[in-house]
């Protein structure tokens, strides 16, 4: 339609969307669906949280919030980042936004230049190289590989960085691998990135609380003090506290980088929702103790379907550090046929093949850039994760 914009003919839609709406057609036609391609916690935001919203509407915090967001958020979140990161910033290094997707779009809007090129480590998730796109500038992959639990390694980084590289985004614990940097891992990247003073750092720690076992979460400003004055660090409550609805993300950075990132957003959106953000208030300052019986949910339905999907005829599942995703292989099982005589040429036809049989939605790798794979999200309860994952099982033991 010629009254469109030509930059909507560059960008994908998601597949993500695309297959959580093939699943709802599906189950609206009486199939019985389990939905393992959702990207947010099964849980309720705590109790704490929402009251402080209720109590703010009550006293009359309805009116338009300050551009950058509301004094006492950006305060919590300059304690958040010293508590648990140990990093130092000041309120006017700070910005809110209307979750952690429009900060990192802010970020980019405000920096990019036809030419300019970012770095993004596959897989990765759906949204970065569509942003990257729609703010003009151009995605260039880097590979990570299943031999290196999807981890990004230092040459291949030094192989990808040009004069024309503007960023690059990480992205740990990661959607949609799960894969998260050790500190010695990202401070082999951070060596990299000092020797290239014109690169920009855009980490994106969406799933820093959602880690298991015993593994230590970093982030790159922390690891290399050296790299803070060209350093975005982002994250938001969207995941943490099960609080996808509400719409708040945040960043700490430069004041130069902020200042254009809030110039952006005052000609956007004026703000985020200022009821959103006292929430947020309650999230960043009050008890962590719901973080604990999160993770542990995670941490055991991670490993049932680890175990599961290793046990499918075909499939290679390593174990992820954190999120709520696996990403195991079917690259044994392509070429294979099913009993209706399709033959699985590609992960996308793996992914809709199990879907026709089986009625599990997943989501096929090569959507996040790096396949035969499947992205599987195991925020959901662990009955109907073993339900799905015998289903798996028994779709692929009937390919021939
Ligand atoms: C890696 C990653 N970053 C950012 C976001 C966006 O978070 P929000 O819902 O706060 O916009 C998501 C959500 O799926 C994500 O997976």
């Amino acid at each position: 339609m010629g009254f469109l914009a030509d930059a909507l003919s560059r960008v994908k839609p998601s597949a993500t969307i695309a297959m959580t709406q093939k699943a709802r057609e599906l189950k609206a036609s009486g199939v019985d669906v389990i939905s393992l391609s959702v990207g947010e916690p099964d849980f309720d935001t705590p109790e704490h949280i929402k009251q402080a919203a209720i109590e703010a509407i009550g006293r009359g915090e309805t009116k338009y919030p300050p551009v950058s967001g509301i004094v006492p958020l950006r305060e919590a979140i300059v304690r958040k980042f010293k508590r648990e990161n140990g990093l130092d910033y000041k309120v006017s290094q700070t910005i809110v936004g209307t979750g952690g997707k429009h900060v990192i779009y802010n970020a980019l809007l405000a920096t990019l230049n036809p030419g300019d090129e970012v770095v993004i480590p596959r897989p990765y998730w759906v949204s970065y190289p569509e942003m990257v796109v729609l703010c003009g500038g151009t995605p260039v992959f880097a590979e990570t590989g299943m031999e290196h639990d999807f981890k990004l390694q230092p040459d291949e980084l030094e192989r990808v960085i040009t004069p024309k590289t503007k960023w690059i985004i990480l992205n740990s614990p990661s959607n949609p691998s799960g894969a998260a940097y050790s500190h010695d891992e990202l401070k082999k990247l951070t060596d990299v990135l000092m020797r290239h003073p014109h690169v920009w750092v855009l980490t994106d720690d969406m799933y820093e609380h959602l880690t298991y076992g015993d593994f230590a979460f970093a982030t790159p400003a922390q690891v290399e003090p050296g790299l803070t004055e060209r350093t975005l660090t982002m994250n938001g409550v969207s995941k943490a506290y099960a609080m996808t609805g509400w719409r708040i993300g945040y960043a700490a950075g430069p004041e130069p980088l902020i200042k254009a990132m809030d110039f952006v957003q005052g000609q956007q959106t004026s703000g985020a929702c200022s009821i959103s953000q006292w929430a947020a208030v309650a999230a960043l300052d009050g008890t962590q103790d719901h973080l604990a019986r999160f993770r542990a949910a995670f941490q055991e339905r991670r490993d049932l379907v680890v175990s599961m999907l290793n046990q499918a005829k075909g499939l290679k599942c390593p174990t992820p550090e954190g999120a709520f995703y696996v990403y195991p292989s079917c690259a044994e099982l392509i070429g294979r046929r099913t009993e209706g005589g399709k033959t699985i040429e590609t992960d996308e036809d793996f992914v809709v093949e199990l879907l026709q049989a089986e009625g599990v939605a997943a989501v096929h790798g090569s959507a996040f850039g790096l396949g035969p794979n499947l992205r599987i999200s195991y925020a959901t309860s662990n009955k109907a994760l073993e339900e799905a994952c015998t289903r798996i099982q028994r779709f692929c033991a009937s390919l021939r």
